[in-house]
């Protein structure tokens, strides 16, 4: 079977790459209008870094996998087509700032429409507002002459960092479609391509808007778990709790569950802010003002963190940063990657910036123009240098702060470190990640989140 997907991105090129690597007799084209990221599918230097794609990529592309700009021919050979495009919160007009921008799926749908000349299966791949499946379907119908298109709904799940990982051994797979003879036999087809590596009874199957709205949930849910154990981070500060020892205490309880329980600077990345307004919008537009405004909460905790750990960060400095260097370690919205959308550093190196601070930034994996793009700052400003190493951000400063949990920051020599710093040194350690009471012991003025 042929199989093409719209959009090379994170999410296209490594879920293609995998279907590719464990279905030999299937044929699958990724295509994409962006020549540059196709041309770095086609080379060594893949336009996306994670641990494992190089090996899967390498093993099928030229054989079973090419990735190509050539959209049209793609579309019409392939059975199934992935929409896998960008789908960012709208920046202008009616919803700005909330809603999801569906111009790039809907110029996929009319392109599908128009270049088509059989019966299609189309997949949503995107994450993408519950009922955006019925817009395909009349822009497909309203063009269809005589052909069948069927739309199903197949969110992904993976996570940045460990794609590949997530990729191989998914907790579930999610196919939803329509609940006629023609919807579930196109659901089984797309159920028999997974089933070509995933256990049968981890591909679920609904109906499909169940399976457009599990994503949004999921991710809301995922994102709700952290600004939950960050609300009890900001009530440990001011008790004595740690909030390590809390989230250890109640993801004990099998009903809870230990995962996603971690304290930090806030959320990043480039999908649970945008999820959860496209959720609050969509409820919202469906009358729903309540269930609205309590998603919107999860957001409003989450800014809430990162600008209470800035401002912790100065009153501790006795209320003043004006001139004092700061260091910053990672900028990155979590470890292992140089993704840095949406990253919380941004924000807490704003706020710090707006009070006169020079920062001192190093990250292991993000580039100095994308530090100095995210702060819209150019080489001439003296508030952000970008440093090599962390002993060199570290230098003379007044503060650090750990930003992103990168584990060569646990292998730093702090004791170096201390003795280069001005006294009182305070460090900050926004993921919990270090051993307070040993920073101490070197001198620190140690301060974690949620926690003493
Ligand atoms: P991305 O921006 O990395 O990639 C999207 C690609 O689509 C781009 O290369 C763009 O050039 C291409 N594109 C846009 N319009 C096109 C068109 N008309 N024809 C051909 N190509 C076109 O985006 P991504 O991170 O891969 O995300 C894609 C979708 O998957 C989004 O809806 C996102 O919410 C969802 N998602 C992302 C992740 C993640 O970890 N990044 C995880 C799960 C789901
Ligand atoms: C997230 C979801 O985990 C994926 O299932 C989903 O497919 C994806 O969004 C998406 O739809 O794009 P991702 O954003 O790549 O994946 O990374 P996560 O591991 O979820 O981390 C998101 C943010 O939460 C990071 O800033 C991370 O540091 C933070 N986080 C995570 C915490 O602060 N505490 C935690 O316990 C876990």
């Amino acid at each position: 079977m042929k199989i093409c997907c719209i959009g090379a991105g994170y999410v296209g090129g490594p879920t293609m790459a995998m279907i590719a690597h464990k279905c030999a007799d299937h044929t699958v084209t990724v295509v994409d209008i962006n020549q540059a990221r196709i041309d770095a599918w086609n080379s060594d230097e893949l336009p996306v870094y994670e641990p494992g794609l190089d090996e899967v990529v390498q093993a099928a592309r030229g054989s079973n996998l090419f990735f190509s700009t050539d959209v049209d021919t793609a579309i019409r050979e392939a059975e199934i087509i992935f929409i896998s495009v960008n789908t960012p919160t709208k920046t202008y007009g009616v919803g700005a700032g909330c809603a999801a921008d569906l111009r790039f799926i809907e110029k996929c749908a009319r392109k599908i429409a128009e270049v088509s000349e059989g019966d299609k299966i189309v997949v949503e791949k995107s994450t993408l507002p519950v009922r955006t499946a019925e817009s395909i379907k009349r822009i497909l119908l309203a063009n269809s002459e005589g052909r069948d298109f069927q739309i199903l709904s197949n969110p992904e799940f993976l996570a940045e960092g460990t794609a590949i990982a997530d990729l191989q051994n998914p907790d579930r797979v999610l196919v939803g479609g329509d609940q006629t003879p023609a919807g579930l036999a196109a659901i089984q087809k797309l159920v028999d391509v997974y089933a070509g590596w995933v256990p049968r009874e981890r591909i679920l199957t609904t109906n499909v808007w169940s399976s457009e709205l599990s994503k949004l949930t999921a991710n809301a849910f995922l994102a709700q778990r952290i600004s939950s154990i960050n609300a009890i981070s900001a009530l440990c500060e001011a008790t004595e709790a740690n909030v390590d020892e809390v989230a250890n205490a109640i993801g004990t309880d099998s009903r809870i569950g230990p995962k996603f329980l971690k304290s930090s600077v806030g959320f990043g990345g480039s999908c649970f802010q945008k999820d959860i307004l496209n959720l609050v919008y969509l409820c919202r537009h469906f009358g729903l003002p309540e269930v609205a405004d309590y998603w919107q909460g999860v957001i409003t905790m989450n800014d809430y963190q990162k600008h209470r750990f800035a401002r912790r960060v100065v009153s501790t400095l006795f209320n003043t940063v004006s001139d004092k260097k700061i260091a910053v370690l990672g900028f990155a919205f979590k470890k292992d990657t140089n993704d840095t959308r949406e990253s919380a550093a941004i924000y807490i190196c704003r706020d710090l910036i707006e009070e006169q601070a020079k920062l001192a930034i190093y990250d292991p994996k993000v580039s100095e123009a994308q530090i100095r793009q995210d702060l819209k700052v150019t080489e001439e400003n003296p508030y952000v240098t970008i440093c090599e190493d962390a002993y060199a951000a570290t230098k003379d400063a007044h503060a650090v702060l750990i930003l992103t949990e990168w584990d060569e920051f646990k292998a730093l020599d702090f004791k170096k470190i201390y003795d280069q710093m001005q006294l009182p040194a305070f460090l900050f350690d926004g993921r919990n990640l270090l051993d307070l009471e040993q920073l101490a012991a070197i001198g620190f003025e140690a301060r974690g989140i949620g926690q003493g």
